[in-house]
């Protein structure tokens, strides 16, 4: 086994390596850092940058970072055989694979190139957890030069003191997240950012926004409360797009590219995760505002600058083992099929009687889905024309209206288009009523609400497009026969 923290670099464009060392490197491409490192003292910023790309790697370099619940893509295959290059110290390996991935026939970058070798045995002993090490003791990141499926032969793009041996055992990791990058980048990257920060060129005129992953926080998943999407929500969400908005559909894509892109996804969402909370780390004692403010109130800039190297050196790193931790446990809890929002009774039978139920429910005061969606469901609710208090600030937005968390306006949805952009299957809109809608003000009717009367809503919400002033007349009065017979 490689150790749970092995960080393995995977490069997209191979890096300086044997017959390649002529060739000038490519610019480094970066992911934009979180907007708020700016605000930190120079000091604290560049440890934070260091420390995510450390794990995280840069776009051209990507880190498998075995902590993650990632599938980055793992082959292994064991060697056949060693050739020498010319000059003695490269070696081009015949290895047979346990498998061969099937990439598409179009595909734009040659096959497994740079993603990252670990042999397990080497020269016929088993390799210590740590992989390679040169003479100076440095951990050798091997990465895959080019690979011939028809051939087996394998170049690595690094130097090698000696040969491993025929039957040695290797692995490679990251054909998938590599798969998941060239994938985004033609697809999705001009909406939703380089580093899914949902700031694409094309962001700034679209509404709502592209999505930015970076908080774990997604709309339309099928699991509870505060719970990060499953692979099969995200995979959704991209062969069906989102209705109404700019998220289009990519019916046609191919499957392995879905689902590569899929882990990417999710890398970018624990990246800009991690990231985000070593940032709330330091912001509080750290902007150049906290300092500024800190040395008003008499302390010595040079003390704070002290106490903050002491900070970085003694508790960061455990804050951010800490938080790795927490970011892998939520991806990995929703993929247990108990963290699925699942009703145990089956759909009520979408009577009239039901429909009367559940209109009773949305016009409820307790509910309050009429304060956001209007008596009619036009989505024009009394909190449409409120100002709301941003709690970050503890000021009012300067427009009126709701606003979601990543602190941009947003309007409740018209329930009389018929258009839902979670799916529009009763358990798409069971969920919706259940969870809300994450990251905006459509609130988790969980605690208020029983099954029945979750299920007499769904059905009442599905027949609102339909609804006229004459059919919500009748509905009223079954409702007042209903309640009168309870009675
Ligand atoms: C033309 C712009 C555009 C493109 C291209 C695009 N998206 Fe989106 N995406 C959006 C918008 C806008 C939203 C937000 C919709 C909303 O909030 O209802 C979104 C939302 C999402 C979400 C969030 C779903 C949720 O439950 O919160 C995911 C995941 C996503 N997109 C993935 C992708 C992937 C992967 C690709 C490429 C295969 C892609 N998008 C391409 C515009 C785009
Ligand atoms: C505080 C405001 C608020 C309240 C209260 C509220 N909603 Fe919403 N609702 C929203 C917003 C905002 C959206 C759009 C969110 C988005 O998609 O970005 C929404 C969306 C929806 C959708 C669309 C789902 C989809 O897939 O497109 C349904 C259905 C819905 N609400 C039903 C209800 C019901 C039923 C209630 C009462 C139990 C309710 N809402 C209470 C604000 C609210």
């Amino acid at each position: 086994m490689v150790a749970r923290n092995c960080l393995l670099g995977l490069t997209i464009v191979a890096l300086l390596g044997c017959d390649l060392s002529r060739v000038a490197p490519p610019p480094e491409a970066v992911f934009a850092p979180d907007e708020r490192i700016d605000d930190l003292v120079r000091q604290a910023r560049r440890p934070v940058v260091e420390m995510v790309t450390e794990r995280f790697g840069t776009p051209n370099r990507l880190v498998a970072w075995e902590a993650l619940p990632v599938d980055y893509g793992v082959l292994e295959g064991r060697v056949v055989e060693a050739y020498p290059e010319t000059d003695g110290t490269c070696w081009r390996l015949k290895v047979e694979l346990d498998a061969v991935p099937e990439f598409p026939k179009d595909w734009p970058a040659p096959l497994l190139q740079g993603v990252a070798v670990a042999f397990l045995s080497f020269g016929g002993k088993p390799v210590s957890a740590g992989g390679l090490v040169d003479e100076g003791e440095n951990r050798v990141g091997l990465t895959v030069q080019r690979f011939d499926p028809g051939t087996g032969v394998l170049e690595l793009a690094q130097r090698l003191g000696s040969p491993p041996s025929a039957g040695d055992r290797l692995r490679l990791v990251g054909h998938k997240l590599q798969r998941g990058r060239v994938a985004y980048m033609r697809h999705c990257v001009h909406c939703h950012g380089v580093a899914g920060d949902g700031n694409g060129p094309t962001a700034p005129y679209l509404n709502p926004r592209p999505r930015d992953y970076r908080r774990g926080i997604f709309k339309f998943t099928s699991t509870g409360p505060n719970e990060r999407p499953t692979r099969d929500d995200l995979k959704r969400t991209i062969r069906q797009g989102i209705p109404g908005t700019y998220m289009p559909s990519f019916f046609l894509l191919d499957d392995g590219d879905v689902e590569a892109i899929v882990e990417y996804v999710r890398f970018l969402a624990m990246r800009g995760e991690f990231e985000r909370r070593l940032v709330d780390e330091l912001i509080l004692d750290y902007s150049t505002e906290a300092v500024a403010q800190r040395v008003d109130a008499g302390e010595e800039r040079s003390d704070i600058l002290d106490e903050l190297e002491t900070f970085l050196r003694d508790e960061l790193p455990e804050t951010a083992a800490f938080e790795v931790e927490r970011i892998a446990n939520a991806w990995r809890r929703v993929e247990r099929p108990e963290a699925l929002v699942v009703p145990k009774t089956p759909r009520t039978p979408d009577t009239f009687e039901s429909r009367a139920r559940g209109r009773k429910l949305f016009l409820s005061k307790t509910l309050k889905c009429v304060d956001c969606h209007g008596p009619t469901g036009r989505g024009d609710g009394p909190m449409t024309e409120d100002y709301q208090l941003n709690t970050a600030t503890n000021e009012y937005y300067p427009f009126p209206g709701l606003v979601d968390a990543w602190g941009h306006p947003i309007r409740p949805r018209n329930l009389t288009r018929g258009i839902y952009r979670g799916g529009r299957r009763p358990l798409d809109i069971y969920r919706r009523i259940y969870v809300g809608i994450k990251g905006t003000p459509m609130p988790s009717s969980a605690a208020a609400l029983n099954e029945e009367q979750i299920w007499d809503l769904v059905n009442y919400v599905l027949s609102i497009p339909y609804e006229t002033a004459d059919t919500r007349r009748q509905l009223d009065a079954v409702a007042a026969q209903l309640t009168a017979s309870e009675k």
